[in-house]
């Protein structure tokens, strides 16, 4: 321990000082000081104009002070511009004493920064106790900074639509937790969730889907209101500009994004003047109706055109300098058709279609910096040719954020690992969030390094239905971003603590943190093997396991767990934790049944497997489809399939002959949906969920031959999938081919 601590550590035991309260994110500098401050519903804030909203905020949480514009030096909480009082634009100091509180720094956001501060000064309880009398601040001094200016969450409203008191929700957790900058996802191929005036179909049309769950691209439909699209929202211009002064108010940036000229599935379905023409669509995708062009067209004028104006109108609408663009996952196959894009590419002599994005790029950001704006957009532009204005947002890899700081561009790194927050947390745990470096090893101790401006993490909403998720899928995850993107003393398990700490106050404000899923011992069971269903322990305290037996989900009403369970006859259990606020985890599945009787005459080695070629096919109705061939195989893996190349889907009938008694586990590395059957039930299954990489199944098994069933979706090398198994004496592997069987024609 360095000597100055041990100092410090006396001096706090000699005085009797109280240690202070977890403050997240970490500031730079902290001293306890002596005594506390008494903040009564007499005490005034006293502010001149620009800390009214510090003052304001710090009112509103403690339910308890007056805001006024002039008052004495003590028995005050005193917020005050001062240029001299950080040399960051949010830098702030925060000084209390039994006599007064000051918060001085340069700018209107520092104060805010300040008053946060403050308020995680105050014990928890400020959160939600409902009438005062008095709160203590403890004494201190404190000066702070961030290290990034661009600290952001992405809330993407438009696969689901979040109402405006729920986006005010979501700001008022980033306000606490100091982070800036919220980016707005506003259109997207699941909506258009703007108004337009200038386009009113773009909400009365494109803002209204038919509804369904899970999500599947290939169900989007826009048909209109009265005809069935009952799911959706948008936000009038009225409700954005309540929402931009709302986050003003507390520190939040509202950069705005319109996804362009891609993900505009939505755009097109009421203007569909905006797609390519004459698109010669290869019959199996004809056949099947599954590719719906989500791209404008990059050739007409009338669709620069309304991409201007509609630039035009959202800009008025958002003071903040920035304004994103989307670019991300452009489709060029309508490009490469259409005789417009086709055309206007050879009269610009352009290289490819992919140019033909940097030139909308190059005129849509021309027309934001004639109104003073910047553009930003997904890091696929430094492939388009963009103007070097343009700032990118780096979500493929470090590598991009490199090329785009080399290249003279800002960047705002925000990366899939691990700052996609709709990644189960298994991809993206709070620690590699913790860890989260926005700067690349290439690029530390150079210049470049500055024009990294920040980093920033995603909630894509397609696998989000609703708020709670959001905030379940945000926390604690935002909570360690934060630290991460402001604090530059970082330390893991200090960090871990003062969570651990901090977690009363995310529980009085209702927080919808993440609760752990219940894990089965077995996912699967066959009644006859005389095994009973069991869960391992909840690794948090205070919770309760609560089940159904009739496959319908748990509720908080649902019978608590009592213990391990024999299941007599086939039946589906279904469990969940919850809290003492009522609070529901994910739930777990456990299938109950006897296991069906293999008679089998004449059986041989290898598996029959039938393949679907095409993209996307839906995964309940592939087997009424027409298998494009069949074939045998004696491994489960995409790579021994012989339409390998191109996207597919395999679907494997046959048996697997069990060597001994035992606990198997079975585990599916696949990106899109799958399948896995044992005994006609399933055992694992996945809908293609975000950021899942291996999904594993558990069973007890008897010996001999049981029914075995994998249905799987191939994208060529973007996703690919293998089956492995493990049991006893035998370690993780390929399922041996010698266990793999076929009935004998
Ligand atoms: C993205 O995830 N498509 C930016
Ligand atoms: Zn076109």
């Amino acid at each position: 321990m360095p000597l100055g601590t041990v100092l410090t550590l006396l001096s706090l035991r000699q005085t009797g000082k109280a240690e202070l309260p977890p403050l997240i994110p970490k500031p730079n500098l902290v001293e306890r000081r002596e005594g506390f401050f008494r903040m009564t519903a007499s005490t005034r804030l006293v502010t001149n104009g620009s800390g009214r909203d510090a003052a304001t905020l710090l009112s509103r949480v403690t339910k308890l002070g007056r805001v006024v514009s002039d008052g004495p030096a003590t028995g005050t909480i005193t917020f005050l511009i001062d240029p001299g009082a950080s040399t960051s634009p949010e830098g702030y100091t925060v000084d209390v004493d039994a006599q007064r509180v000051l918060v001085k720094s340069p700018t209107a956001a520092g104060l805010l920064w300040g008053a946060q501060t403050l308020r995680q000064l105050i014990a928890a309880k400020v959160e939600n106790f409902k009438s005062p009398q008095f709160w203590r601040i403890p004494g201190c001094h404190i000066e702070d900074a961030p290290r990034f200016a661009w600290r952001g969450l992405m809330l993407d409203v438009s696969r689901h639509f979040f109402t405006v008191s729920e986006v005010k929700r979501f700001l008022d957790l980033m306000s606490l937790h100091k982070l800036n900058v919220f980016h707005w996802h506003l259109t997207d191929d699941g909506g258009w969730r703007i108004e337009i005036k200038k386009y009113p179909e773009l909400t009365n049309t494109g803002a209204y889907r038919v509804p369904f769950e899970p999500w599947d691209m290939r169900k989007l439909r826009f048909p209109g209101r009265d005809q069935g699209a009952t799911y959706g929202g948008y936000y009038k211009q009225t409700e954005i500009k309540e929402i931009v002064r709302y986050a003003g108010s507390l520190g939040i940036t509202v950069v705005p994004e319109i996804d362009l000229p891609g993900h505009a599935m939505a755009a097109i379905a009421s203007y569909p003047e905006l797609a390519c023409r004459q698109m010669d669509m290869p019959a199996w995708i004809k056949a099947t109706g599954l590719l719906t062009p989500n791209v404008v067209c990059a050739g007409r004028e009338s669709t620069a055109k309304f991409c201007t104006n509609v630039l035009l109108e959202v800009m008025s609408l958002f003071p903040g300098k920035v304004i994103h663009l989307g670019g991300d996952e452009v489709n060029t196959w309508s490009w490469q058709r259409c005789p417009d894009c086709q055309g206007t590419l050879k009269e610009r002599g352009l290289r490819d279609s992919t140019d033909l994005q940097g030139l909308l790029v190059k005129r849509l950001s021309a027309v934001a910096a004639s109104q003073g704006k910047q553009v930003i957009a997904w890091d696929e532009v430094l492939e388009t040719a963009a103007p070097k204005d343009v700032a990118v947002m780096s979500w493929r890899g470090e590598q991009r954020t490199v090329k785009a700081a080399r290249e003279g561009r800002l960047v705002v790194a925000s990366p899939t690992d691990p700052c996609y927050f709709d990644y189960v947390y298994e991809a993206n745990p709070v620690e590699s969030v913790y860890a989260f470096e926005p700067v690349p090893a290439a690029l530390r101790g150079t210049a470049d390094a500055e024009r990294v401006s920040g980093g920033q993490a995603n909630l894509w909403t397609e696998w989000i239905l609703d708020f709670a998720k959001v905030e379940r899928m945000a926390y604690p995850r935002a909570v360690a971003l934060s630290e991460a993107l402001w604090s530059t003393n970082r330390n893991w398990d200090d960090f871990s603590d003062r969570l651990g700490q901090y977690w009363p106050r995310l529980d009085a404000l209702e927080v919808q943190t993440k609760l752990p899923q219940p894990q089965p011992q077995a996912d699967l069971c066959f009644i006859d093997l005389g095994k009973q269903v069991q869960f391992a322990p909840s690794p948090i305290p205070g919770l309760t396991l609560r089940y159904t037996l009739d496959g319908s989900r748990p509720t908080a009403k649902s019978s608590e767990f009592p213990g391990p369970i024999l299941p007599i006859k086939p039946c589906t259990i279904r469990a969940a934790y919850f809290d003492t606020r009522g609070r529901m985890s994910d739930d777990a599945r456990v299938e109950c049944l006897v296991q069906p009787r293999v008679n089998l005459p004449k059986f041989t080695q290898g598996i029959d497997i039938l393949v679907y070629e095409g993209e996307g096919l839906p995964i309940e109705n592939v087997p009424t489809f027409t298998p494009s061939y069949g074939t045998i195989a004696s491994l489960i893996q995409a790579e021994d399939v012989p339409s390998k190349g191109k996207p597919f889907m395999a679907r494997y009938d046959g048996f697997l002959n069990i060597p001994k008694q035992g606990m198997y586990t079975f585990q599916m590395k696949c990106w899109m949906p799958f399948r896995v059957k044992l005994g006609g039930a399933n055992l694992i299954a996945g809908d293609g969920e975000m950021g899942v990489e291996a999904s594993r199944g558990k069973v007890w098994l008897k010996p001999g031959l049981i029914r075995f069933s994998v249905l799987a979706e191939s994208m060529n090398r973007r996703a690919q999938f293998t089956l492995t198994v493990s049991g006893p004496d035998l370690p993780e592997g390929p399922i041996p081919a010698s266990w793999i069987y076929r009935r004998k024609l």
